[in-house]
């Protein structure tokens, strides 16, 4: 018996992160542990648990605690051991600054705003160091080394957050580091806090026009005296060789550039703003080889076969006046292309290479299959490897099927969250855009979560999504980070802090998503206020417009990208906007009374309990006329509505035909049970099926309908025309795109047309992950992996069986070890083992409905496949071997 993989709010061993909650986790597969037995989770100052400072206790069925962090002191290492009577297993965390006023002052220079600048500070350490701490944080983006040594595994520090609303600094351990006489250098670039961002061609400054850097280094020595280096006026600073560089257009170096020197200015800015990171670490996940080839143009192209977030690196071996690579994420008729990153450049430049270097970007990143390659021949382009870059993360889903399309599909979602998850999670990794935009994550937050523990990476959008929400006054915007701009005649709305259905609404997804994941009680409460902020603030809205509990005003994004409008190129989808927005404010409603019933927040889950059931009321009273559907709601006359054919008129100069019966409409009432009985059930299903026939059996949702639509039909009777969508090869499908080649999941569905040909270049990124929100069917419904219901604790095994697979085969890593499911169809037999993890509890549910306790280890189950088989009769005999 052992706990492993101990973990504080899903970090291994954190120093120096924000701790608004203390939960502890570990996994414990073991058999030998009695569910009764109580756990004691202890925390010590010292290793050997003589100086205990808290102690609690927690059942063993747990694995997980969440304690009080008021007993914390700043720059503590604390020792955490979880026992039971048979076992025990210790980890550490460590604070940082806490409450602890800042001793070193925010530096930056006297002269204008430069793109990059070096720090630097020369100090002696002549005792034996005991330990050795940096806080530190610049801005825009630092790389700090100690006597030539990187500071630090991680890259792109300290990370994209709301710099305007608070500054996340880090906490370095560099007892290793010191020596007799050092130099501490820290190069700061532009990122997005000075350097171009945001769409509509960007801005410049957005956070502020010049570097700065906060330095605090603490060096303790063996006889207990200590020293501090600060950052002041004694620091050198110097223009760098790294030249131009953005988040969008990358970066220039130059290696022969002579530095000069430049002012070194004491700043009295605020450093109570200055936070604990929870940002997690960027890092280089992956590498790559490359392989070379000359395109149609005549240019030099690396291949990494992948489309990849990150850098390409390597050695230079020979001079060079100007080496150069430009990034892009397709070919087009034979030829490197990038018209679709829009002003984005994604470039890297070196110039002047006077001998071997091994050369790197430092303060860019790009989204990228394919570099075009100047100024190396192949062999020396060939030496430069791909780094993808992402959040730590650790992965916790596996699967494999007699499908090799299906597998790739799964692949390019897992790409896509890898690809977008750095730092926040962004909706693309590559055009003139990278925002954290909220109703990305909020379709994908599910699927994300099988895929890796999520848990710390949300923690860290969650708190930019709670300060920007306070900062709006209630709203949760669009996209989070925020970035404040001064309104300007012709600016872009959604620089103006309107905030929307869908997208808002990300705020009770995620951390109620997280939750049903995790069971981290401490997350949840941490995230409650602003779930709570979102749903008040449409309430409120609600309530300034009679109180009819339908959200039918404002201007709304519907169902974004949805195929139905007949228009060609539209954002906007057919389904009325008031009802897609009404369906989310109710589920809003809904995840806040679960949340503070979780909590025990007693009131506020009646009050959000009640406001559920009456929106659930007024939509049932608004959409339907008996068990029928109103085609013609009161919505239609809506504000929401005007706006909306406004906006369609801007677009494409027609109307649009909006519809509450569109696949996405019907989606959403079924999946969510928002119909008055069984009949208008019934009746709804028929119709979804209908609208999928008429569509030539083709899915025409956008991402407000997609995470909903084959769930809706599964639920519904409808198995096979949901496995017919998923199993689709033509356009549009999730499999068209791995036919044309895809690494990872298109922004649209017709990102890409029949022919290869991009279908347009003013919004069209090959790797957004919302439309990969599809992979939570393929684990809940497909493999039947369904997590315990919120205030439950047994999961449900229900695999769907389908002709298109002879087997599939998924491992999701629990807290108790992985849990398997495969399953083998052959001939009419359907084959099924689940392989359930010591002390989980599970019930299996059969075809026709029964159900069966599970045990832990191998249950086998054979049952008589009820669709229709149409697998080849080598497909069966292949699989016939699987047991
Ligand atoms: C982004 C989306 C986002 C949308 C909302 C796009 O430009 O890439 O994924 O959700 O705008 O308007």
């Amino acid at each position: 018996m052992k706990a492993e993989n101990l973990k504080l709010n899903g970090l291994l061993e954190p120093i120096g992160y924000s701790y608004d909650h203390l939960t502890f986790s570990w996994e414990n597969s073991g058999e030998d542990l009695d569910d009764q037995q109580e756990l004691t989770v202890t925390v010590a100052l010292d290793p050997d648990f003589k100086q205990v400072v808290s102690q609690a206790a927690c059942s063993a069925s747990d694995n997980l605690l969440t304690i009080d962090p008021a007993f914390l002191e700043s720059k503590t290492r604390y020792f955490w051991r979880v026992q039971g009577t048979t076992f025990q297993a210790s980890s550490y965390f460590e604070t940082g600054l806490l409450a602890e006023a800042w001793q070193a002052k925010w530096i930056s220079y006297a002269e204008a705003g430069q793109d990059a600048v070096c720090f630097s500070k020369t100090f002696a350490s002549q005792k034996p160091v005991k330990s050795a701490r940096l806080y530190i944080t610049g801005l825009g983006l630092y790389e700090a080394s100690l006597n030539g040594q990187a500071v630090g595994i991680e890259y792109l520090t300290p990370g994209y957050h709301s710099y305007d609303l608070y500054q996340q600094y880090q906490t370095f351990d560099v007892t290793h580091l010191i020596q007799a006489e050092n130099e501490l250098e820290v190069t700061v670039g532009n990122g997005w806090y000075k350097g171009r961002f945001l769409f509509d061609g960007g801005f410049e400054n957005i956070y502020g026009d010049k570097q700065k850097l906060i330095v605090q280094l603490e060096i303790n020595y063996e006889d207990d005296s200590r020293e501090v280096v600060l950052s002041d006026d004694s620091w050198n600073c110097e223009t760098s060789f790294i030249k131009e560089n953005s988040i969008y257009d990358g970066e220039r170096q130059d290696l022969a550039a002579k530095t000069e020197k430049l002012t070194t200015l004491v700043l009295n800015d605020d450093r109570a703003t200055l936070t604990e990171r929870l940002d997690l670490p960027v890092k280089p996940v992956r590498v790559y080889n490359p392989a070379a080839f000359t395109d149609k143009n005549g240019d030099l192209i690396l291949d990494f076969e992948q489309e990849i977030t990150g850098w390409i690196a390597g050695r230079v071996e020979t001079a060079k006046k100007r080496v150069k690579f430009t990034f892009g994420e397709l070919l087009q008729d034979g030829c490197f292309y990038r018209d679709n990153l829009r002003t984005a450049k994604q470039e890297f430049i070196v110039d002047n290479i006077e001998q071997a270097a091994f050369i790197r970007p430092h303060f860019t990143y790009f989204g990228f299959r394919y570099v075009k390659v100047e100024g190396l021949s192949e062999e020396e382009a060939l030496r430069f490897k791909g780094y993808s870059l992402q959040s730590e993360m650790e992965e916790t889903f596996s699967f494999a099927s007699s499908s090799a399309k299906l597998n790739q599909l799964l692949s390019n979602v897992k790409w896509s969250q890898r690809d977008n998850f750095l730092s926040i999670p962004t909706d693309c990794p590559q055009r003139d855009e990278r925002l954290g935009w909220t109703g990305d994550i909020g379709v994908f937050a599910n699927t994300a979560s099988y895929n890796m523990e999520t848990r710390a990476f949300f923690a860290n959008y969650l708190r930019a999504m709670r300060a920007e929400q306070l900062a709006l006054g209630g709203a949760v915007p669009v996209f989070a980070p925020y970035p404040k701009i001064k309104p300007f005649e012709g600016i872009n709305p959604f620089l103006l802090g309107g905030a929307v259905s869908v997208w808002g609404d990300a705020a009770t997804i995620l951390p109620v998503t997280s939750y049903r994941h995790s069971r981290d009680k401490g997350q949840l409460k941490a995230a409650y206020p602003l779930m709570k902020g979102w749903t008040d603030y449409i309430l409120e809205k609600d309530q300034a417009h009679q109180n009819r509990h339908l959200f039918d005003f404002d201007m709304q994004l519907g169902d974004w990208l949805a195929l139905d409008t007949g228009i060609k190129g539209s954002v906007m989808g057919a389904t009325d906007s008031s009802l897609v927005a009404t369906v989310y404010y109710w589920l809003s409603a809904q995840n806040t009374a679960d949340a503070a019933k979780i909590l025990n927040y007693q009131a506020d889950s009646a009050f959000y309990q009640k406001l559920a059931d009456e929106i659930k009321a007024a939509i049932l009273d608004c959409y339907f006329k008996g068990d029928d559907l109103n085609l013609t709601p009161v919505t239609f006359n809506s504000p929401t509505e005007q706006i909306r054919q406004q906006m369609a008129q801007g677009f494409a100069g027609q109307k649009i035909a909006t519809k509450v019966d569109t696949q996405t409409g019907l989606a959403l009432l079924l999946h969510y049970r928002l119909y008055p009985s069984e009949a208008a059930r019934q009746k709804l299903a028929s119709r979804l099926k209908e609208r999928v026939a008429e569509a030539g059996n083709s899915l025409t949702t956008g991402f407000a309908g997609t995470p909903a639509l084959l769930h809706a039909l599964s639920e519904n009777g409808l198995d096979e025309e949901a496995f017919d969508l998923l199993f689709k090869e033509d356009s549009p499908s999730w499999l068209f795109e791995v036919s044309q080649g895809a690494t990872t999941t298109w922004e649209r569905w017709d990102s890409l047309l029949s022919d290869g040909h991009i279908s347009g270049t003013d919004m069209n990124s090959m790797n957004h992950y919302a439309y990969g929100s599809v992979e939570d069917f393929v684990v809940e419904k497909m493999l039947g992996i369904n997590l315990p219901e919120l205030t439950g604790d047994t999961w449900t095994i229900a695999p769907h069986f389908t002709s298109h697979l002879t087997w599939a085969d998924g491992t999701l890593m629990t807290a108790n070890g992985p849990l398997e499911v495969k399953w083998v169809r052959n001939g009419d037999t359907v084959d099924t083992m689940v392989t359930l993890p010591p002390r989980t509890k599970a019930v299996f549910v059969k075809q026709d409905g029964s159900q069966c306790q599970l045990k832990s280890g191998n249950n086998l189950f054979s049952e008589t496949f009820s669709g229709n088989s149409t697998a080849a009769a080598d497909d069966l005999k292949e699989a016939a071997n699987e047991f």
